[in-house]
């Protein structure tokens, strides 16, 4: 199916410089890249965007983290591009991730993991209108 999903370049691989290198892994999955741009998030707009972790322990730590730099956040599409992108970021942990993939190469710990991509359409959708309004999406 022809989906749309929200990618986050985390604080720390816009720190490390591995914008170009999470576009180019997407980009060589025919997955497109459709809008992006950089943003800095305040702590409630963090906050906001995680809400759905709200009362977890990690909830206060990952929510300063994402707002202590900035991020690239861009709207993928493509074929399968929700599963596509998920298998090219690998698991939340690195110790977990597949050789080959985003986190598994580039992560430095569980929060600090280089990417976000959003796991299901329900998720993508909220997402990606959480970061952009229909004028930022070229969409055919
Ligand atoms: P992400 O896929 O963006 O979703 C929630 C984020 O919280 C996750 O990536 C990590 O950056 C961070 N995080 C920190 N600790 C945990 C944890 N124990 N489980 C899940 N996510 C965590």
């Amino acid at each position: 199916m022809r989906e749309c999903t929200l990618s986050i370049v985390k604080p720390d691989g816009v720190a490390n410089n591995l914008i170009g290198e999470v576009i180019r892994r997407v980009e060589a999955k025919n997955i497109k890249v459709i809008a992006a741009k950089m943003i800095l998030m305040t702590k409630e707009q963090a906050k906001g965007f995680y809400a759905v972790h709200e009362g977890k322990p990690f909830f206060e730590s990952v929510t300063d983290f994402m707002s202590s730099g900035p991020c690239m956040v861009m709207v993928l599409e493509g074929e399968d591009a929700i599963s596509i992108y998920r298998e090219l970021m690998g698991a939340t942990n690195k110790d977990n991730a597949k050789e080959g993939t985003i986190r598994r190469d580039f992560a430095t710990d569980i929060e600090k993991n280089v990417v976000h991509g959003s796991d299901s359409t329900e998720t993508a959708e909220f997402e990606i209108r959480y970061f952009f309004n229909s004028l930022e999406i070229q969409k055919r």
